[in-house]
């Protein structure tokens, strides 16, 4: 984004000051209905020296570098308000509260109170990896054909995306309340300060939120809730204006005092339920029962060995790691880095790796708790090396290659393929904080304005359209389908990449099933080609899932367009809008933000 663009919404970001020290206080309990006076200091002497290199360094392509902590995240807003909780001595789980909550409001497009989300975190105290797992349930009183219409056809995918029938059981306030719990420092009220202080005070809107809203219009005027907010006087917001949200304000300040309670049931659940169950044209059959019930679930991390390293990440529902884990470990064998990033043949091996992976997570990934899978198989060192040996040839592999394969597994099982779709939101967040500490975190409402239903300030996800609609296919089941209280399988892979037991890289990104891909290149551009964090997340992206080959619209990635054609594959020139964020930790921290996006990293 324009640098200028930037630079504005940090001035409001400055002129609005943030109660900086108040909200990281890590040891005097505070009340969370206690507001900083616009009198009160910034209370971070070196905040626009910090803000100004981050920004410099995104301008100018180089890493952000700095010792102690970091966090980098989409919106510089939500970046500032982690880094005050970092700076005061708060840990990356303190962090990620604030940025979150900031995040729901200054992109409140792609993730919030009303979505769900996936951790990974490696203990600096213990050398101990810990992914928890935020995502959204099915309601239960869901049937296997919510996503269908009376003769049993899949509904069209906006139809069943635009109300209540996509809504389900949030995640991310229990999630915040759980990686608090656990790994926090601070003082739990204080993480709110910054947001209700945004909330409150206005916020001016980016330039791509206004961009967003302008596309989005027509689905937004569906529901007075998100009319009123998103087109006041029935007119889309418009870049740099401010806004204000003091709905989301007073749910911030019932969780700051009553912690996740206060979402999953009183005047907020009650607000949700309402929403959801009336909403005009498509209600949907979430119940207090089900908001009651919500668990965030610990899950054992998936590992897959890459050259020197161990990259780990989300298990199942996520399709995440198991994906980005055995395109990798397909190319373990083959010397990319001797091929380099400009080869055609460097990119027909990570297309296909990544077409035959896709093949492998149609057919066998879904939510482990509700139906049988061979996790551990599917990235078992001796499959993937059979499996990569496919790609031991010259051209692209023809559509009847690519199938799924057989991975080790003590169930003779058959599931039907599956593929979905999915659009633009979500939002990634990488931390490391001075105890050692590292998160990764991808947070999402799944489509651009989630299910367009507000309630309490917040936007309601649609995460039950990454369901497949289907049931069947010619008679077999469907690992993905819906099933009550079962959360639908996820692209989202939050990474974190070890070496030696140790972190060397916090990564993730958004961008539906593309996020493997854009994760997975970023990884081999890091590992392999020898790039620096930012020039890694930079690189263009080329992704391949299910047969055709995307390509990075106006970027350097065109020059492979008729190589790649030559082999044989269908290539198709596009916006690729990645928002990969990323920390590489060495004996220093080097911080990248997606140039694709608004986001910075900040550290010191
Ligand atoms: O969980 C998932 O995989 C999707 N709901 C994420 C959606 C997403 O990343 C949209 N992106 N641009």
């Amino acid at each position: 984004m324009p640098r200028s663009l930037l630079a504005a919404l940090l001035c409001t970001a400055l002129a609005a000051p943030l109660a900086a020290q108040q909200s990281a206080d890590t040891v005097a309990p505070e009340s969370a209905t206690q507001q900083p006076s616009a009198a009160e200091p910034v209370g971070l002497p070196s905040y626009q020296a910090l803000t100004g290199a981050a920004l410099e360094a995104k301008a100018a392509g180089r890493p952000v570098e700095a010792q102690d902590w970091m966090v980098a995240a989409a919106n510089p807003l939500a970046a500032v308000a982690g880094a005050n909780i970092l700076r005061a001595g708060g840990s990356a789980a303190d962090a990620m509260v604030a940025v979150q909550l900031v995040l729901g409001l200054v992109e409140p497009q792609s993730s919030g109170l009303g979505g769900g989300a996936f951790l990974v975190w490696y203990d600096g105290a213990t050398g101990e990896l810990t992914t928890l797992d935020g995502r959204e349930t099915a309601p239960r009183a869901a049937t296997p054909r919510l996503f269908q219409d009376e003769t049993g056809e899949p509904l069209k995918f906006f139809d069943a995306v635009v109300g209540g029938r996509s809504v389900g059981t949030p995640g991310t306030p229990a999630l915040l309340e759980e990686a608090h719990r656990r790994w926090g420092r601070s003082n739990w009220q204080s993480l709110f300060s910054d947001a209700i202080f945004l909330a409150e005070q206005g916020f001016a809107v980016s330039p791509r939120l206004a961009a967003l809203v302008q596309e989005d219009a027509e689905r937004l005027s569906r529901f007075p809730a998100t009319a009123d907010y998103f087109l006041p006087g029935g007119e889309p917001l418009q870049e740099g204006a401010t806004l204000r949200n003091p709905a989301y304000a007073e749910t911030l300040r019932t969780l700051a005092r009553e912690g996740a309670a206060g979402f999953y049931a009183g005047p907020v659940a009650a607000e949700i339920l309402r929403a959801v169950r009336t909403a005009e044209g498509n209600p949907g059959v979430l119940s207090a029962v089900d908001l009651a019930l919500y668990q965030v679930i610990e899950r054992d991390p998936v590992c897959a060995a890459y050259r020197a390293y161990e990259v780990c990440g989300m298990g199942p529902p996520s399709s995440g790691a198991l994906t980005v884990g055995q395109i990798l470990g397909m190319l373990d064998g083959y010397d990319l880095a001797a091929l380099g990033p400009q080869s055609a043949e460097a990119w027909r091996l990570i297309g296909d790796a990544s077409r035959l992976a896709f093949a492998d997570r149609g057919r066998y990934m879904a939510d482990s708790d509700f139906v049988p899978m061979p996790t551990d198989g599917l990235v078992e060192p001796a499959y993937l090396e059979e499996r990569g040996m496919i790609l031991d040839r010259t051209d692209a592999l023809p559509e009847e290659g690519v199938a799924p394969g057989e991975p080790p597994w003590d169930h003779a099982f058959l599931w039907a393929d599956d593929a979905s779709l999915e659009l633009p939101s979500t939002s990634h967040i990488s931390i490391v904080d001075r105890y050692g500490n590292a998160l990764s975190m991808t947070t999402t409402i799944e489509n651009g304005f989630g299910s367009r239903l507000m309630a309490a300030g917040f936007l309601l996800n649609n995460e039950l359209t990454d369901f497949s609609f289907r049931t069947h296919r010619n008679g077999v089941p469907i690992a993905n389908r819906v099933e009550p209280g079962k959360r639908p399988r996820s692209s989202m892979s939050p990474t974190i990449v070890m070496q030696d037991g140790k972190p060397v890289l916090v990564i993730g990104s958004p961008g539906g099933s593309r996020i493997i891909g854009y994760v997975a290149k970023s990884i081999i551009a890091w590992a392999d080609w020898g790039l620096d964090v930012q020039q890694a997340l930079a690189l263009p992206h080329l992704v391949n899932r299910f047969g055709t080959y995307d390509l990075e619209a106006g970027t350097e990635a065109g020059a492979l367009a008729e190589p790649l054609s030559a082999m044989g594959f269908e290539v198709n020139t596009r916006d690729l809008t990645s928002g990969l964020h990323a920390i590489e930790i060495s004996d220093r921290l080097l911080g990248g933000a997606d140039p694709r996006r608004e986001g910075i990293a900040l550290g010191e």
